[in-house]
């Protein structure tokens, strides 16, 4: 191929064929996300591409992915609806040239292929996507709050229908090649980058039919319908997202209902309704929630050693998942137990989780294969790190690290999964402390993104760093935190657990608290949450940490318990449950309903907060707002505690709290904390947005 013109993030190559393969490949990043810069160049090749081609390929030159969206970091240089206009017909209008070319365009997708990336590849006549596990397509844009505005929510409707379009661009979701092949998001997906360059060849010279919507789909959009398919369309966001916080979906039905997806006024709508939408202030807490996962990412970037191998001991609930996670994402993991038996459900569970994830027979087996039982526990030795995730029990957990720590490498380091000992107590007896470490997964691992990384007196900052590198490299977001009883999360949470337990033990409705909760942005109130924890476990936490801070423990979680109702495994716990879903009880239905319902459930929480934030338990505010929000989901839209804080105004929540105080018991006391942060309240939180890259 003979090189015709370099640019600082694009190369461009034509081959004797007269074929022009443009290869992004973003100079000062790992992935290729599209900012002023990329999209200048990218219009200037638009501009200068020969007329004389034979076809277009755009392609990615990173593994990471062809296009990951726009660049996030430049949205805080949008500060009027003009900046937001701008920035939107910026690449939509590069887009849109794209789209008309007289030549054939094919877009080639690996790994990421998201919001903007794929809008981008919706402009071409054809997408090809690599048959592979790390392939993601979509459109993500609502929960940033926005909406995709470079011709996403008009191309795609056109493309696959509106059913299928909205399934994709309401809940903001990505799908995997296979799917999206499915769908005809993608014309075609092959096993390998070699044959997707053929494929791109293939269709360049060939020019099949280009993908159209099923009758049906057709259907649904004829103006005779729309009203119809747009009013259940709206009734099923609601019950999902209320529009005062989150109105970007249903600007996006809105805009198909009036338009269509034919219509140039269509395109211009959906301009207009991304300009006003960056306004809205739930999305920059979206859009800050975002840029703390890189943030949290950031984290792990002081990896050490390379990490080839695993060794996970203890194969129940977590342990197992641990494990079967490790494998999936392409770790060598030996699973030791006592027993075979022990080894086996995780086992079992594992298959079950490579089928949902991996979907091919060929993938899954050899997830299967990298993940071997080891009753004998070989695995120690080659182990780069050892996750100890056995009975919680001090005096077991330091027997069994004597004898690893005999054969562990000298490299390795061991971490344990404990979610109450401390750690200074665990590295007794051992002759290197300062290789133990806290990895702290919640549970169920392979939905629970955050994991605490746990900092004893003793650890060493090789170890650290190994520890936060690795949970990044399994595809998890580390939380930096110190050795301190329940951590930041399961501190933070179990107050507002315990209150909420405690009002219905004043009489007030579950089915009410859970209502305020979920009001307030929790994905799930705190009462189900409770039985679905297992009101055991929540007791066992509250008392754990009622040896070192003051815990209100309500009469009726002891009640409950010793009434063998443990929550939604027994099938009853607050609510009963039917296969595995609540079901109203009708327990106090007629009760009153505090007028300060919410403040007494969500208070505790922030009051907690602020207290692990003047005891240091993390070392900045942006880590209490990512745990919370990614240990608990906690509201999103409202970026989290500390930003809750901030948006409410600190002096409002503290005589919020005393009143609280007052009228409810001392445990509403507001902590010492409030008076610094009110002190310091003119300091913002540290940019995170500078160290996304
Ligand atoms: P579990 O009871 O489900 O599993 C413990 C496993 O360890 C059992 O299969 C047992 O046979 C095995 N085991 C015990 N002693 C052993 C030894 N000496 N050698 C090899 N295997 C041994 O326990 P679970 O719930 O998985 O908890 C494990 C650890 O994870 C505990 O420290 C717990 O505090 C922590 N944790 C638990 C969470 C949960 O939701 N269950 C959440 C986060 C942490």
């Amino acid at each position: 191929m003979e090189q015709t013109k370099n640019y600082e993030h694009w190369k461009i190559d034509q081959d004797p064929q007269g074929i022009v393969w443009v290869t992004f490949d973003r100079h000062d990043s790992k992935v290729n996300t599209l900012g002023k810069e990329t999209l200048e160049e990218l219009k200037s090749i638009v501009d200068q591409l020969p007329p004389t081609a034979k076809g277009v390929v755009f392609q990615s030159g990173k593994s990471s992915g062809f296009v990951a969206g726009a660049d996030i970091t430049e949205f805080e240089n949008i500060t009027s609806e003009k900046d937001a206009l701008d920035f939107v017909t910026r690449a939509k209008s590069i887009f849109n040239a794209i789209e008309k070319l007289p030549i054939t365009t094919v877009a080639l997708i690996n790994g990421f292929c998201l919001g903007g990336g794929y809008e981008f590849a919706l402009a071409c006549d054809y997408r090809i996507a690599l048959d592979d596990p790390s392939v993601r397509i979509g459109l993500p844009e609502v929960k940033l709050g926005i909406i995709p505005g470079w011709g996403g929510t008009v191309r795609l409707p056109r493309l696959i229908g509106v059913l299928n379009a909205m399934n994709i661009i309401l809940p903001g979701s990505a799908v995997d090649a296979y799917k999206a092949k499915k769908l005809g998001m993608v014309d075609d997906i092959t096993r390998t980058e070699h044959l997707l360059k053929r494929a791109a060849v293939f269709y360049i010279n060939t020019k099949p039919p280009k993908h159209q919507p099923s009758f049906f789909q057709k259907l649904l959009s004829h103006n005779l319908l729309r009203s119809f398919v747009a009013s259940r369309l709206t009734q099923s966001v609601a019950k999902k997202a209320p529009r005062e916080h989150y109105p970007a979906p249903y600007l996006v039905i809105e805009n198909w209902q009036r338009d269509g997806a034919q219509s140039d006024d269509a395109m211009e709508h959906e301009s207009k309704a991304i300009s006003e939408l960056f306004f809205h202030p739930s999305t920059a807490s979206l859009v800050r929630a975002f840029l703390l996962q890189s943030y949290l990412k950031e984290q792990g970037k002081k990896l050490l050693t390379p990490i080839q191998h695993i060794h996970v001991i203890g194969a129940g609930t977590m342990g197992g998942d641990i494990a079967s996670w490790c494998a999936l994402i392409g770790y060598q993991v030996t699973l030791q137990d006592r027993t075979e038996e022990q080894i086996a459900p995780a086992i079992k569970r594992a298959y079950a989780l490579y089928q949902k994830k991996l979907k091919q027979p060929r993938l899954i087996q050899a997830a299967m294969d990298r993940l071997m039982p080891d009753i004998k526990g070989h695995g120690v030795k080659q182990a780069d790190v050892i996750i100890e995730a056995i009975f919680e029990n001090l005096e077991v957990k330091n027997s069994l690290y004597k004898s690893l720590e005999q054969s562990m490498k000298s490299t390795a380091i061991l971490a344990t999964n404990t979610s109450s000992l401390p750690l200074e107590e665990l590295s007794v007896g051992l002759k290197n402390p300062e290789r133990l470490v806290g990895i702290h997964f919640f549970n169920p691992v392979s939905l629970m993104q955050l994991v605490e990384v746990v900092r004893g007196e003793n650890t060493n900052d090789d170890t650290y760093n190994q520890a936060l590198g690795f949970v990044t490299k399994i595809k998890r977001l580390p939380l930096p935190v110190k050795s301190s009883p329940g951590f930041l999360v399961n501190r933070i949470l179990m107050p507002y657990l315990l209150e909420a337990i405690q009002l219905v033990d004043e009489g007030v409705a579950p089915v009410s608290i859970d209502k305020a909760a979920t009001n307030f942005g929790m994905p799930m109130g705190p009462v189900e949450l409770a039985d679905t924890v297992g009101l055991d476990i929540c007791l066992s936490v509250g008392e754990i940490l009622s040896h070192h801070f003051s815990v209100h423990i309500p009469e009726i979680l002891r009640t409950r318990i010793n009434e063998k109702k443990l929550g939604r495994k027994t099938g009853q716990g607050f609510y009963q449950y039917r296969d595995g879903k609540p079901v109203v009880v009708p327990l106090y239905q007629n009760a009153e309903v505090p007028t300060n319902l919410t403040d007494r459930i969500i208070l505790p929480l922030i009051n907690e907060a602020v207290r692990c934030w003047r005891e240091g338990i993390v070392s900045e505010e942006d880590f209490i707002d990512a745990g919370l929000i990614y240990g608990t989901g906690f509201a999103p839209f409202r970026g989290g505690p500390m930003r809750y804080i901030q948006t409410e105004g600190a002096e409002n929540i503290l005589q919020r709290l005393e009143t609280l105080a007052k009228e409810c018991g001392e445990r509403f006391t507001p902590d010492a904390g409030w008076q610094k942060l009110i002190k310091n309240s003119t300091k913002t939180s540290k940019k995170i947005s500078e160290t996304t890259h």
